[in-house]
């Protein structure tokens, strides 16, 4: 079950991506910040201060916790605290299974499946808690169901959080209720309402707790990885460009205000940003996340005059494409987001661009997915300064992960500007 119209309707959208996206983005400012407005102070495994207000930092990581906070407040209205929960269950499991391609052995020690396991089930119990409560809170909720009302997320969350706790991960709880916000009159992440967890409940469609578990799952995962890359990628291209980054700059400015000198950015202001939704289109087409997609053919057909039998699987190379030199002219290689214009656009095949696919499969988070991107990668613009350090060389992509990562560490020197 999709709910595409709920993720793209912009009216939601708004909602979905202002608040959440935005607080998000400040909480990336305070982890550059180290919580100190004054300088960046705090040093872990993945900030080193420098002193003056600038940090070496490995920017993956934390667009890892941005992006999984938005998605956990969209899919079941977690708040900040309360989605805590999700990144130490979620970012272990998802660390082990992208090594799985690659080490299959994994799955053959006990050291290593044994926790693995324990995380997948405190995963789903967490998961399945959260459907159970909410259910229970609607039944009430409804005069003459007869139910008892269950306290919803708190609960859940609190017991993920004991079980998170025991694998050694700090992990808190918040049991505060996520501030309320209306959209054209409806209410949305007022402590849940409105979430895509309450859509699916009431979309009127019987499913059940596991068909609901694996959806929300699958949100969760598709809606994080694939944005903090896109991120990551558009920080580093942006500072391997100086010319680009000064265009993306002077429009985040113009735009946006300057920090300090004005209030904070409104979604509108943040729609506005034309040129850095070329940067990041841009970005998405030189580091493609999803580079290949598969399909099983399920008619006969030809595919180049090749006869292609039901149940063939078929890969199609989406980095092939978006690095054909036939489709985007022998500059293809370079980082140029004028290709995006509307100028440059015109005329140039629908199908030669699809970093999130195309057709009946394509991904129902593009339109949220490109919103957060902009609102976070304009509100650090705004507020910092990002280069590179000196040797930083070209990163290796891993072969096997999706969404394409780099191999090693990525680190960028953060300025307070
Ligand atoms: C830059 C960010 C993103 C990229 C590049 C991306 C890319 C993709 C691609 C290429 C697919 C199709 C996979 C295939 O056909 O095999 C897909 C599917 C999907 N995406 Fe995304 N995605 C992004 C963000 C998101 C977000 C934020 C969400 C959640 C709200 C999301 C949810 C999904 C879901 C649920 C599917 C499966 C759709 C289906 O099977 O019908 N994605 N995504």
């Amino acid at each position: 079950m999709y709910l595409p119209c709920h993720l793209c309707s912009a009216n939601l959208l708004a909602g979905c991506v202002a608040k959440p996206a935005a607080s998000k983005a400040a909480l990336l400012e305070s982890a550059a910040a180290g919580g100190s407005a004054a300088g960046l102070t705090r040093s872990d495994a993945t900030t080193v201060p420098l002193g003056e207000g600038s940090a070496l930092m490995e920017l993956s990581s934390h667009f890892r916790r941005v992006t999984l906070e938005v998605i956990s407040q969209i899919a079941v209205g977690y708040n900040p605290e309360q989605a805590n929960v999700f990144p130490a269950l979620f970012e272990a499991v998802l660390d082990e299974l992208n090594q799985r391609p690659y080490k299959p052995w994994r799955a053959f020690l006990p050291h290593i499946e044994v926790p693995h396991r324990r995380r997948l089930a405190q995963m789903n119990s967490l998961v399945g808690e959260m459907i159970a409560s909410r259910r229970a809170a609607k039944a009430s909720a409804t005069p003459g169901t007869g139910a008892t009302a269950a306290a919803p997320a708190p609960a859940a969350a609190s017991s993920a959080s004991d079980a998170a706790g025991a694998d050694g991960n700090d992990v808190t709880a918040g049991a505060g209720e996520g501030g309320g916000m209306s959209v054209n009159g409806r209410a949305i992440f007022e402590g849940g309402k409105g979430d895509m967890l309450d859509m699916i409940l009431e979309s009127g469609v019987e499913l059940s707790d596991k068909q609901i578990s694996d959806e929300l799952k699958t949100q969760l995962f598709a809606g994080h990885e694939t944005s903090s890359m896109l991120l990551t990628w558009a920080c580093y291209l942006l500072a391997q460009y100086p010319q680009v980054y000064r265009k993306a700059q002077a429009e985040v400015d113009e735009v946006l205000g300057l920090p300090g000198r004005s209030g904070e950015p409104t979604f509108e202001q943040f729609r506005n940003l034309v040129f850095l939704e070329w940067v990041l289109k841009e970005a998405m087409r030189v580091y493609t996340p999803v580079p290949i997609l598969n399909r099983e053919c399920v008619e006969a057909d030809t595919l180049d005059g090749h006869p292609v039998v039901p149940g063939t699987g078929i890969v199609m190379s989406v980095w092939a494409l978006h690095n054909s030199a036939a489709l985007w002219g022998e500059d293809v290689a370079q980082f140029r987001p004028e290709r995006f214009s509307p100028e440059e656009t015109k005329g140039r095949h629908a199908w030669s661009y699809m970093p999130f696919s195309q057709g009946e499969r394509n991904c129902i988070g593009q339109n949220l997915a490109m919103m957060e991107a902009k609102v976070v990668l304009g509100t650090l613009l705004r507020n910092f300064a990002l280069s590179l350090p000196a040797g930083q060389a070209r990163p290796q992509t891993d072969s096997f992960i999706i969404p394409v990562r780099p191999h090693d560490r990525l680190n960028m020197i953060v300025q307070r500007r």
